[in-house]
């Protein structure tokens, strides 16, 4: 049985989208240790700092499910050398109303698929700035910058290629340690106000 709870942010809300099928991949490696929980943030209202003062349900369903995982993983695609409008806006809600951000102290990593060459690095290097903001402790290493081809994976998540597959267990073994190992963290060191 998994022991340890992740809250998946897909940055796409296609249902063919590539992004999902790595989620989904990533999700069979790790089925001994992580069990997923795909947050639905194609549902949530556009932000506005009107909410903090009473935040709609939708909002606190997804602040609540972050808030009961032990761990985030963001799979995005990058948008203009960005990560998509809907992704953002999913982490401005778990991040507000002020001092209530969702997300500290949540060990995380970032991953994505693109059909470009350059496979969301800069997407990714965007987001790990907000992270960073937000107190989520990101694995450094290693980047899963996917250069997706099709046929890369089928639906249920399985990985054709040798190599795909060897390179993805990589990651989802320094994942798993890395959640291991940061997932009482915040407890032990809450910030000072
Ligand atoms: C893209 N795409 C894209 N790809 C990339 O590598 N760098 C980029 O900056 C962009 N920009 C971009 C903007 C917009 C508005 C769209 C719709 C697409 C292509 C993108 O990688 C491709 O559509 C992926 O399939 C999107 O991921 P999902 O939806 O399949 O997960």
């Amino acid at each position: 049985m998994p022991s340890i709870n992740v809250a998946v942010l897909v940055g796409s809300l296609r249902k063919e989208s590539i992004n999902l099928k790595l989620a989904r991949a990533v999700e069979r490696l790790a089925a001994a240790e992580l069990k997923f929980n795909y947050l639905k943030i194609g549902e949530l209202p556009l932000y506005t700092q009107e909410f903090d003062a009473a935040y709609p349900p939708a909002c606190q369903r997804l602040k609540q499910a972050i808030e009961a995982s032990d761990a985030v993983l963001f799979v995005t695609p990058e948008y203009n050398r960005s990560i998509p409008g809907v992704l953002k806006n999913a982490i401005d809600i778990a991040s507000r109303p002020w001092g209530t951000n969702s997300f500290a102290g949540k060990p995380g990593a970032v991953i994505g698929a693109s059909v470009g060459s350059a496979g969301t690095s800069m997407a990714q290097q965007h987001l790990r700035n907000v992270l960073a903001y937000l107190d989520i402790p990101t694995l450094p290493q290693p980047e899963i910058f996917l250069h997706f081809k099709e046929g890369m994976f089928d639906s249920e998540g399985r990985i054709e290629n040798a190599d795909t597959q060897k390179f993805l267990q990589g990651f989802v073994d320094r994942y798993v340690a890395w959640v291991k190992r940061f997932r009482k963290w915040i407890k032990n060191f809450p910030l000072r106000k």
